[in-house]
């Protein structure tokens, strides 16, 4: 396991469950890189995080939309640096050491974005008093088709809201 996940805990459940599912498929990759797995693990990057990162902005976009988020074209500007960093750089990656570094600068990147930006829509929920109405908005976490698989493959490191 590279990252722990406490640092994406920004206190709204739904978002913080599909932070968590993202350090998950890092967490995931790396081990299977590690393990020699590299089909598996570019398998696992492909149909795992590229389109849980694009599910989970997609998601962010739109409830920030619906509750006149006000900074939400700087937002969805971070969030195409974000696909960038998920699908370019990570996605050149085959060994398990320079997967690591490099996961670590970018999950740098994605942590500061989750902790600074992320937060600041939540700020703003709370402000303007739409929080719960928000958070219920989310119903639930966007699904991972192979939500099976990484727990498989993560066991114990596995991360979840512990409920
Ligand atoms: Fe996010
Ligand atoms: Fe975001």
């Amino acid at each position: 396991m590279i990252f722990k996940g406490e640092e994406v805990i920004n206190g709204c459940e739904v978002f913080d469950a599909e932070h968590l599912m993202l350090v998950n498929l890092i967490n995931a990759i790396h081990k299977l890189l590690k393990e020699g797995k590299k089909e598996e693990a570019k398998r696992i990057f492909k149909e795992g995080l590229v389109k849980y990162t694009e599910k989970h902005l997609a998601h962010e976009e739109e409830v920030m939309e619906k509750f006149g988020y006000p900074d939400l074209d700087k937002h969805k500007k971070a969030h195409e640096i974000f696909k960038k960093v998920i699908t370019e750089d990570m996605g050149k990656l085959e060994d398990a050491k320079v997967f690591a570094s490099e996961a670590a600068l970018a999950m740098g990147w994605v942590f500061g974005h989750i902790k600074k930006n992320d937060r600041k829509y939540v700020e703003f929920f709370k402000e303007k008093g739409c929080w719960e109405e928000a958070c219920k908005e989310l119903e639930k976490p966007v699904e991972l088709g192979i939500e099976e698989e990484l727990r498989e493959i993560l066991g114990e490191e596995f991360l979840e809201i512990k409920k």
